[in-house]
């Protein structure tokens, strides 16, 4: 199926560039954190040409496509995806586990080799990473996410379940060159390794030389390692020890989750999952789920959505419409956490009208 195309003006009538970009809004609070997302780059004056597709559990319920290849191939030939949640509600059992994350989002990240996925923190006041400024660039594409392994004699007392993870030099090596450069643009030029090289010692030597191996090119840049285990304290007791994390995919997704809950709440959690090649287009979205709970009653929190935006906004090239809704959101939330210890009475749309408002 194709997607609805709201408007294709190039350049737009102003004489601006405008960006085709496709929405995936999603499942449960999705629909409602990308309309305040589109509200908030309208408000800076950047034009997006904007493509809807209904992807999600929805969707599958519906017709049972996941994401057919026509769409795939619509997609490749975008700037940018925005992208709000997809999953069923926690206590669906028509949506058989793991169809949509593997089959929607990660098979978006594999096959449009978004192989950088960048997660931000900038804490708010009185959370527990107050002060902090870090960055984490997780691996996207290998790990434990490419779907290594396989069972045998499924059911029986005899199961065998195996699921590895696979790193290798080119994806590792891109990966960490990305982390080195973008720590060397960054004022403290501090990077550290996160893994569990003491256990996985296949997979964390690898990193660990790789690491070392290119650090030699960035004398600028301060490098430290840091065990998984150890850095879930850090970032508790010490997170201001921290400016840019690199890690793989799994450890990865799981410090960012802590990450976030150090620094005000996952409402928070923007990301990007970069194809840095730019062979085609990347993708943004917020790190939290559907959120079906909350699901239509106007009171799920945008902030990380617009900031996703942002690093949209920034990945297209417009880096004063990106500073100029990062800031805003930054402000918000700041302000927000210290009037109402961290819970904002404000409906979805009142905060995508007010970080409008301050763009
Ligand atoms: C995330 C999510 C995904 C992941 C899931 C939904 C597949 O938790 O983006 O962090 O594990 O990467
Ligand atoms: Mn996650």
């Amino acid at each position: 199926m194709s997607g609805s195309r709201l408007s294709k003006d190039e350049p737009s009538r102003d004489g601006r560039p405008s960006y085709r970009v496709g929405l995936i809004p999603g499942d449960g609070i999705g629909p409602e954190v990308i309309a305040e997302a589109v509200k908030v780059v309208a408000a800076t004056g950047i034009k997006l040409d904007t493509v809807s597709y209904d992807l999600g559990a929805g969707r599958y319920l519906r017709t049972g496509d996941v994401l057919p290849s026509s769409v795939l191939d619509e997609l490749r030939q975008l700037e940018a995806i925005l992208l709000g949640a997809v999953g069923p509600p926690v206590d669906s059992t028509e949506v058989p586990a793991g169809l949509l994350e593997r089959g929607l989002l990660l098979k978006l990240r594999f096959e449009l080799d978004l192989y950088i996925n960048l997660r931000p923190f900038s804490p708010v006041p009185g959370s527990i990473a107050d002060g902090a400024d870090l960055v984490v660039v997780r691996e996207n594409t290998e790990g434990s996410y490419a779907g290594e392994g396989g069972v045998l004699r499924k059911g029986t007392k005899q199961e065998v379940a195996t699921q590895g993870s696979v790193n290798t030099r080119f994806g590792v090596e891109r990966c960490v060159r990305f982390a080195f450069d973008l720590a060397r643009s960054r004022q403290r030029k501090s990077l550290t390794l996160v893994h569990k090289a003491n256990v996985l010692t296949f997979a964390g030597d690898l990193w660990r030389r790789v690491f070392d191996d290119l650090g030699e090119g960035y004398p600028d840049v301060s490098r430290s390692y840091d065990h998984v285990d150890a850095s879930c304290i850090y970032l508790v007791e010490s997170p201001l020890r921290y400016d840019v994390i690199v890690t793989d995919n799994l450890f990865g997704d799981i410090i960012t989750d802590l990450a976030g809950a150090v620094s005000g709440g996952i409402g928070l959690a923007a990301s990007a999952n970069l194809n840095p090649a730019r062979t085609g287009p990347s993708l943004f979205e917020p790190v939290h789920g559907a959120a079906w709970d909350i699901a239509g009653s106007n009171s799920a929190n945008p902030l990380a959505a617009i900031r996703s935006a942002a690093m949209m906004l920034d990945h297209l090239g417009e880096h004063d419409a990106a500073a100029r809704v990062t800031r805003a959101v930054v402000e918000y939330a700041a302000a927000s956490s210290s009037s109402h210890e961290g819970r904002s009475s404000a409906s979805t749309a009142e905060i995508g009208d007010a970080v409008a408002g301050k763009v």
